[in-house]
């Protein structure tokens, strides 16, 4: 399942990769993390994020599922879902873990913009903020336009973020929706996937 909160928590999204030890230990900040941003802000739905294939393309490629195309009206503001997938190390499997999450905005009939929740300064989970239009990273005041690029006027100053926001894939498939999820180097001018 995902939650969809309109702010998200100063804490990294979950790695894909980790030991036992460093797996447990973030799953449960995610788990944490998650619960918080249930408290802060009033769950307007619930959708699932079923993992669709593991791509046979760049390391860590992965599509998700994140809602039909209704669930999205035209010109309406950014949604934010957290992808879910099942993660495993040598040890043990820990089910519908966080893996990252992703701002949605469907900007026509058939157009969506699909943009990274993790910021490309530090990891930081970056949030929306509806009073200004604009997202906003609370771990050094990174700030992005709605479309994703570079703010003029962040919080911090200069802005610390070095590029805009990461535009990902997407594709609809029936009436569903699908992301294509790719992990982006943070601290890089230029985007360059990681595992
Ligand atoms: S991690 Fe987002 S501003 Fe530093």
């Amino acid at each position: 399942m995902a939650d969809r909160p309109t702010n998200d928590p100063p804490v990294p999204d979950a790695p894909r990769d980790l030991s036992r030890r460093r797996f447990l230990g973030r799953a449960a900040v995610g788990a944490g993390a998650c619960v918080g941003a249930g408290l802060l802000a009033a769950p307007t739905a619930m959708v699932l994020t079923p993992l669709v294939s593991d791509g046979p393309g760049a390391a860590g490629e992965r599509w998700f599922r994140v809602g039909p195309l209704s669930a999205f009206p035209v010109g309406g503001p950014p949604t934010r879902i957290v992808l879910r997938a099942d993660q495993h190390d040598a040890w043990m499997t820990v089910k519908n873990a966080p893996v990252g999450s992703v701002f949605v905005q469907r900007t026509g009939e058939t157009e969506l913009a699909v943009l990274s929740g993790v910021c490309p300064h530090l990891g930081c989970a970056i949030g929306y903020r509806a009073d200004g239009d604009r997202f906003q990273c609370p771990c050094h005041g990174a700030a992005f336009a709605r479309d994703g690029s570079l703010a003029a006027d962040a919080g911090a100053s200069p802005n610390p973020a070095p590029r805009p926001m990461d535009a990902l894939s997407w594709r609809v498939r029936g009436d569903a929706v699908e992301v294509r999820w790719v992990r982006y180097r943070p601290g890089t001018a230029a985007q360059e996937e990681i595992a």
